[in-house]
């Protein structure tokens, strides 16, 4: 466990590494937090939920760190306001590095002492999760920084291919699956958040799940289509978001309206838009709309748990790509219990107005998805690497 803790440590750094000093305070938006912050956060839940509960009168690196790098657990005091984390200059990212270093020394120090103890490796367990949780979070925000810039800044040339691939959509085929009563969710035999379980019985109708994600291709033949002119397609909520908003393609999408000129922001800087590609940086709005064009659906999660189950290929097509959103509202499971403690913040208050995506993503660490897994976003967000696979009622 301290192995994987360190490694993981290790990674948050090296993520920062196509950064320049410039970009890691940045914050365009409130939803977004500069890479900075990410590190001291990370870095702030090891202090506040396993040194201070584990070590008598610990004394914190510093004091204020408490209030600035918590992101918004009530029950630990004030925390800074998420929108203006971009507007704090210091600590420097050097400093930060160093506070990394010294808390992970005492960790370290302290996982020693307590490698017997359930409780530590539980906690260390679920420290190693939420550090990974935020290395998918960075990669998001550096993406929508980095978008932002009028030079289209490189994270990665192609050829390092280290952490974001692009992305390869396979010919699609239908899983069918017959009605009846499955079971989903986590069990207790392996670590899983508190949102993931208890393990309980569905009914499902028959459907179809597609193996593949809806490509870019497909998705210009929605807007060429007037999709986003057509309010039959779209959800009230949507269309009045696409209105606001002038929504009229996918977030990385520039100059929509000239075929010819389409190009699309990646993590290698702006490329031509590659049309067989899986469509990705999709809002709910949108994905909706979308599967209404084209007569089908997108599935529920239980449905996309229940094939990913059933091929095991599903889950590695889907992970290393995008998340697919389902239909579900991300609401608590039957029984749901939150985590106990401050930890009881973790998810358990996000269960409104929110919807439940599967499969993970080519951003999310190997390792830390798992079937059972449920991330979730707002309707109109769409800076994760979101992307659509489509469901229909027949078989
Ligand atoms: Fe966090």
């Amino acid at each position: 466990l301290i192995h994987r803790f360190e490694a993981t440590r290790k990674n948050t750094v090296y993520l920062c590494e196509g950064l320049e000093i410039e970009d890691m305070v940045v914050q365009p938006y409130a939803e977004v937090s500069p890479p900075k912050w990410h590190l001291a956060h990370t870095t702030w839940f090891l202090e506040e939920l396993i040194l201070n509960k584990n070590k008598n009168h610990y004394s914190f690196y510093n004091e204020k760190f408490r209030k600035l790098f918590n992101s918004y657990y009530k029950c630990l005091g004030e925390h800074w306001v998420q929108g203006t984390r971009g507007t704090l200059s210091r600590p420097t990212v050097n400093e930060i590095l160093e506070y990394r270093r010294i808390i992970d020394e005492l960790i370290n120090d302290l996982a020693i002492k307590e490698k017997e103890n359930s409780a530590f490796s539980q906690i260390l367990e679920l420290a190693i999760n939420h550090e990974e949780q935020h290395q998918e979070l960075m990669l998001m925000d550096i993406k929508r920084i980095l978008a932002e810039n009028p030079l289209h800044p490189v994270y990665q040339k192609t050829n390092q291919n280290k952490i974001i691939s692009p992305l390869t959509s396979n010919q699609r085929c239908w899983i069918n699956i017959s009605e009846g009563i499955y079971e989903i969710g986590a069990d207790e035999s392996q670590f899983a958040f508190d949102n993931e379980g208890p393990r309980h019985k569905v009914y499902l109708e028959n459907f179809s799940l597609s193996n593949n994600l809806v490509t870019n291709s497909e998705y210009l033949e929605f807007i060429e289509d007037h999709g986003y002119s057509q309010p039959k397609l779209w959800l009230s909520l949507g269309w009045d978001w696409v209105k606001k908003e002038k929504i009229i393609s996918p977030l990385y999408w520039v100059s929509p309206n000239e075929k010819k000129a389409i190009c699309e922001f990646t993590m290698q800087g702006l490329q031509p838009l590659k049309l067989s590609a899986p469509v990705s940086h999709i809002s709910y709005f949108e994905a909706d709309a979308f599967a209404r064009w084209k007569g089908m659906r997108l599935p529920t999660e239980a449905e996309f748990e229940v094939c990913a189950v059933k091929n095991k290929g599903l889950t590695d097509v889907f992970k290393s790509q995008l998340w697919c959103w389902t239909k579900s509202h991300y609401s608590p499971y039957p029984r749901y219990k939150t985590f106990a403690g401050e930890l009881q913040e973790y998810n358990g208050k996000f269960m409104c107005n929110q919807f439940v995506l599967k499969g993970g993503c080519m951003a999310t660490p190997k390792g830390h998805y798992r079937n059972t897994y449920r991330n979730f976003y707002g309707p109109e967000q769409r800076w994760m690497y979101s992307g659509i696979a489509l469901a229909k009622d027949e078989i």
